[in-house]
């Protein structure tokens, strides 16, 4: 039997920074060539006016299957994260029960494996009691530790633990990096019952940076390869480039929301703004902006966290915290570009070869030969306003509803299938679980 092949041609892609005119050719789900003209008896997809992206990599998102089914699982998640042009997630533990266990982490593959329209790799969670179960996990993207409380019901209080694990762990350790001891002192010291403004002062940048500052310290005396997830201000940013500059192996990743809301959602929406870490105040966005700009921002990850809005819109300290975004993570990024706060070539690093690269993700990232033929057509030129009624993720709502983006996945294909495309989805072929070299 021959391998089944594609065309894909009259597709614009980014060589050496510019948009150049280049069919691929995808044989065995790989990318077999990349030219002006390729094979002409091949299938052809006819990819004129649009351009051709690596297919994005979201290395933090939450699918809340097992446990939470009602706000989002892997077939409408991955659903969600096609349209929006990716096709690798990397899945949370904080699901129920978490996976923080032998068995909870081959019951995930089990669930990934049978729904998941896109490829998917997943963490490890640690516990004080699990380190030696986490250190025996094979295939994972990391171990995922939260030194402050967020969903679910993971924390890891002992820098001794923390310790043990850097000491011992030569895979990628991920931090929820707030700090749980001061957020519990900020919020007794409050001295009023806590309303949605509060939620950015009893989690304040002091208690984030001082979290960065615990799993820094034994990465560097370790050796340790750390990543920092969803950072909130630029302080955290900076303590990360500074450790970098001594040598620490330490990457970081900021949100859309981080980027693209701010406080003044939360003045305007109350607890529905509520998220782990806080939104900040406008010049905090600001300077975030100015270090993803000049790089020192590895790369974006959406912590896509579904909850449905009846479990949002609730009294500040019941309502649920984290705000969904998977389904749109390119066309943020394709407008931010189209608005010029980034390049294209910023774009494609920052949601596909960045996060490839530092969770050692193997063939994926890149448009080039020998790698997956994971691509993402997209029409720049495409405007449309986020629909509420018609959002994908079961939680049914997104924080950008009714704003107006410029750029649009048109086709995404999973390893040269076309998943999702004008004419909806194809569901036929699962996503795999991807594997990951010893990440740098
Ligand atoms: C996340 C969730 O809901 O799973 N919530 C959040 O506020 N970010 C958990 C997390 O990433 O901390
Ligand atoms: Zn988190
Ligand atoms: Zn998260």
């Amino acid at each position: 039997m021959t391998e089944s092949t594609l065309a894909i041609r009259g597709a614009r892609m980014l060589v050496n920074g510019e948009l150049r005119r280049r069919d691929i050719l995808v044989a065995g789900g790989r990318i077999a060539k990349i030219d002006r003209a390729v094979d002409a008896e091949a299938p052809t997809l006819d990819a004129s006016g649009l351009v051709a992206l690596p297919g994005a990599i979201d290395a933090h998102v939450h699918f809340r299957e097992p446990g939470a089914t009602h706000k989002e699982d892997w077939a409408s998640g991955s659903r969600a994260a096609l349209a929006g042009g990716v096709t690798t997630v990397l899945d949370m533990p904080n699901t129920t029960p978490p996976t923080t266990s032998a068995a909870a982490l081959a019951d995930k593959r089990r669930l990934a494996s049978a729904s998941s329209l896109v490829d998917w790799g997943l963490f490890f969670g640690l516990t004080e009691r699990n380190l030696a179960e986490a250190l025996a996990a094979q295939g994972i993207a990391g171990i995922k530790v939260y030194l402050g409380s967020s969903t679910g019901g993971l924390l890891v209080l002992s820098d001794a633990t923390l310790d043990g694990l850097f000491a011992a762990y030569g895979g990628t350790v991920v931090v929820h990096a707030e700090d749980e001891r001061l957020i519990l002192q900020k919020l007794a010291g409050l001295g009023h019952a806590p309303l949605p403004l509060d939620h950015g002062r009893i989690r304040d940048v002091p208690g984030a940076l001082e979290a960065v500052r615990r799993a820094l310290e034994p990465a560097a005396r370790h050796g340790g390869r750390l990543h920092v997830a969803h950072v909130s201000s630029p302080d955290e940013v900076e303590a990360v480039v500074r450790a970098r500059a001594e040598g620490v192996r330490v990457t970081c990743e900021v949100t859309p929301h981080h980027l693209l809301l701010d406080e003044s959602f939360v003045v305007a929406y109350g607890a529905r703004g509520k998220v782990n870490p806080p939104l900040r105040p406008l010049p905090a966005r600001d300077a975030l902006w100015e270090l993803v700009r000049a790089g020192a921002v590895d790369l974006v990850a959406t912590d896509h966290a579904p909850h449905l809005l009846s479990e949002k819109d609730l009294a500040y300290p019941q309502a649920a915290a984290g705000l969904p975004s998977v389904e749109l993570l390119l066309p943020l990024l394709l407008e931010s570009a189209a608005e010029r706060r980034l390049s294209l070539s910023d774009v494609v690093r920052l949601s596909s070869e960045a996060p490839a690269r530092a969770f050692g993700i193997e063939r994926k990232g890149r448009l080039e030969p020998e790698h997956d033929a994971d691509i993402v057509l997209v029409d720049l030129l495409a405007v449309r306003s986020v629909n509420a009624a018609a959002i994908r993720s079961r939680c049914g709502w997104s924080p950008y509803a009714g704003r107006r983006l410029r750029g649009w996945p048109v086709y995404t294909l999973v390893r040269g299938h076309v998943a999702f495309g004008p004419s909806g989805y194809d569901a036929s072929r699962r996503g795999r679980e991807v594997t990951f070299r010893s990440a740098r």
